[in-house]
Parts: C-alpha cells; sequence; structure tokens
C-alpha cells in the first residue's frame, strides 16, 4: 500500500485509484456493470465503490435469486466505529436486502494476536457497542448469524488446514510482512471467508476498503488450492474508497482525532471539526461569487457525498449551488453540520433499542 500516495482530490482522486486498482490486479467498478445491478446503493452510483474482484458471480446470484452469502468481520479493538466501517455496513445491508445470506464475525482471535485485546475484552466490546451499532446501521439482526471467532472450532480447523496452502515467500510478497500473528490473524480470516460454504459451495461477496483487499486475494489463491478437498467457490470483493481525513489526507484515522469523526461521537466536538475542515472555497467571498468553489476539494462536501445524504438529487442541488457560488462555504458547512447532528441522534435512538435485542441474538458456535 506504501507505494501509492492517494490524494483524495478530484482528478487525483480517480487517477490514484487507478493506481490502485492496476497494483492490486483489481477489476474497475464501471458504468456497464453499474448499469447491470438493481438498485444500486448511493455507495455505488457515486462511486465510492471503485473496484472489485469477480463481481460478476455475485450480480448473477442476486439477479436469478441463487444462494450466496455476504460477510464481514469486527474488530473489536475500540469503543467507536470508524465512518469507513459505516461504509462496509451499508454494502452488506445492500446484500442482505437482495438476497444474501449474511454473517458477521467478532475477530475476537486476530484483535488478541495483533493489538492485546484479551479475548473477553473483545467479547465484552462487541456484545456493549459492536453488534448493536451493525444493527444500529442497518443490518437485520433477524437475518444476520454472527459468531465468535474465538469459539468457532470449524473456522479454526479451517485456518489450520489451509496453513500449508501458503508459502512464507508468498505471504512476505503478499503482505510485505510475516510477522507470525499477522500470518495467522489473515489465515484465520480465510477460514471466516469460506466458512459459510463448509455447508455448500456458492458465490460469497467481502465489502471492504482497499487496504483489506489482500486479505480476499489470498483467499482466493487458498480456495484454488484446496478445490479438491473442499470445492469452494472463490469469494468475490468490492471495494469502497476511504473517507478522507477532515484536513484532506486519504484516509480519516484516530490517531488525528481533530480531522476524525467516529460513531458516535460529541455533536459540539463535530461542529469545530467542521468549521475547520478543509475546505473547496476560494481565497475571498467575492472570488468565491465569480468563480464558485470546488466542491471535489471539499471536505464537508465528501462527508454528504459519501455518508449524510441519500437523495441524489439534493446533493446534485447542493453540488451546483456550492460550484457556481451562490452557496457559501458556511452555508454548505451548516448543512453538513445539521445533517451530522440528526445523524448521531438517530444512532444515538437506534442504539438503545439494539442493545435489547443483543440478548436474544443467535450466535453460532
Ligand atoms: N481483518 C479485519 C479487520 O481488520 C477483520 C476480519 C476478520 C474480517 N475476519 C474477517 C473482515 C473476514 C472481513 C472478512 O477489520
Amino acid at each position: 500500500m506504501a507505494k501509492v500516495r492517494i490524494d483524495p482530490w478530484g482528478s487525483f482522486l480517480i487517477k490514484d485509484y487507478e493506481k490502485l486498482i492496476g497494483q492490486y490486479g483489481l477489476e474497475p467498478f464501471t458504468d456497464e456493470l453499474l448499469k447491470k445491478i438493481p438498485s444500486p446503493n448511493k455507495l455505488m452510483r457515486r462511486k465510492v465503490v471503485f473496484a472489485h474482484t469477480d463481481f460478476g458471480r455475485v450480480l448473477d446470484a442476486i439477479i436469478h435469486k441463487k444462494e450466496f452469502y455476504a460477510l464481514t468481520g469486527i474488530m473489536p479493538t475500540m469503543d467507536k466505529i470508524h465512518l469507513g466501517t459505516k461504509l462496509v455496513i451499508e454494502n452488506m445491508k445492500y446484500f442482505q436486502e437482495h438476497g444474501a445470506k449474511t454473517y458477521v464475525l467478532v475477530a475476537d482471535l486476530e484483535a488478541a494476536a495483533t493489538r492485546e485485546v484479551s479475548l473477553e475484552e473483545g467479547r465484552k466490546r462487541a456484545l456493549d457497542f459492536h453488534i448493536p451499532a451493525y444493527i444500529a446501521l442497518g443490518l437485520d439482526p433477524k437475518k444476520t448469524i454472527f459468531y465468535f471467532q474465538s469459539t468457532n472450532e470449524k473456522v479454526k480447523n479451517l485456518s489450520f488446514i489451509f496453513s500449508n496452502k501458503v508459502t512464507l515467500n508468498e505471504y512476505r510478497a503478499i503482505y510485505g510482512n510475516s510477522d507470525p500473528s499477522r500470518i495467522m490473524s489473515s489465515i484465520l480470516q480465510a477460514g471466516d471467508i469460506l466458512f459459510p460454504q463448509l455447508e455448500q459451495s456458492m458465490p460469497g461477496i467481502v465489502p471492504v476498503g482497499p487496504d483489506q483487499s489482500v486479505h480476499i486475494l489470498l483467499t482466493r489463491d487458498i480456495a484454488n488450492r484446496t478445490k479438491s478437498t473442499f470445492n469452494f467457490v472463490p469469494p468475490s470483493g468490492i471495494y469502497h474508497k476511504f473517507t478522507p481525513s477532515l484536513d484532506g489526507d486519504l484516509k480519516m484515522s484516530k490517531s488525528k482525532p481533530h480531522t476524525c469523526i467516529s460513531i458516535p461521537d460529541d455533536i459540539d466536538e463535530v461542529y469545530k471539526k467542521i468549521r475547520k475542515a478543509l475546505s473547496g472555497a476560494r481565497k475571498s467571498l467575492s472570488d468565491h461569487r465569480k468563480y464558485g468553489a470546488i466542491p471535489e476539494k471539499d471536505m464537508s462536501f465528501q462527508l454528504l457525498m459519501q455518508h449524510f445524504i441519500e437523495d441524489d438529487k439534493e446533493l446534485k442541488r447542493i453540488y451546483e449551488e456550492y460550484k457556481s457560488g451562490k452557496m457559501t462555504t458556511g452555508e454548505l458547512k451548516d448543512i453538513t453540520c445539521e445533517k451530522l447532528t440528526e445523524f448521531m441522534k438517530d444512532f444515538e435512538k437506534k442504539m438503545e433499542k439494539a442493545k435489547k435485542i443483543v440478548p436474544k441474538l443467535n450466535f453460532i458456535q
């Protein structure tokens, strides 16, 4: 990943994500593909989803109502959610609503091995926060299968069996790192991703950020190399762009809290952060009125586009008014703050409800 410097602005953004596609052998998410997808979600329509791996199989399953699954993992390292995770859940929700058997696992073993979060702590955080948060963000708890890595014997057995399907040299070439904890976690992750196919071979989709695409490629290799034993269908991937940091950097990160919005977040703090966020405004108001703003470079606009405005017409109106200079940066930021307040309040409400459901959920062993 270090080789590509991605600039989240305007056309640079497009060019650098293209480089990423080339470097990792991903397939671009094209207009032709988009046209075939039944009622695509806003991330697909707006090309926040920029690449995929072998999505055709999954599309075919959706269109012809054949069995397929969607799967994601929770890293229970924090007690907040990152906006990037919100994008994953939005795509998971799309697939769930289009017939996917849905799996959400808690990567408690990975968190223990790579972040020193004890299994007890990981379990507690997942039950108290992450799982209800995934439900609050739109997953249907009745239609979602949950499990913990640490208590799923089948997943652990799979990963043990898979361990002789990758060499250390290959591993280093893929990951550029060969810490035993990372090796174990990524092979365990391959176990997670293929586990739903133990009962029945079927296409699967794993929506992730581009930094996680390597896991999917590794899992596909493993599926191909265990064909004679398991007959797994190599899983498909769908990749979304990062949510940029409020200062315009490639990726929002909790290591720079002033430029990062998390879920939940304190609304007064959010206002302050939005006020300071990088804007696409001109140097003076008269220039702004004359030349208009550059929405592509504006982090408030990026937030609205990626996360907080569902309706394409509403987004287009804001884009055009801002671009023409009719709308000021202050006005745009007011809209962003309003939408964020609404979102945080709604999340809190849904979270309270979701927490009550957690004890009733079915965890598989
Ligand atoms: N490695 C993922 C992360 O860092 C967590 C994870 C574990 C996962 N197993 C998975 C994600 C399977 C997708 C599919 O967030």
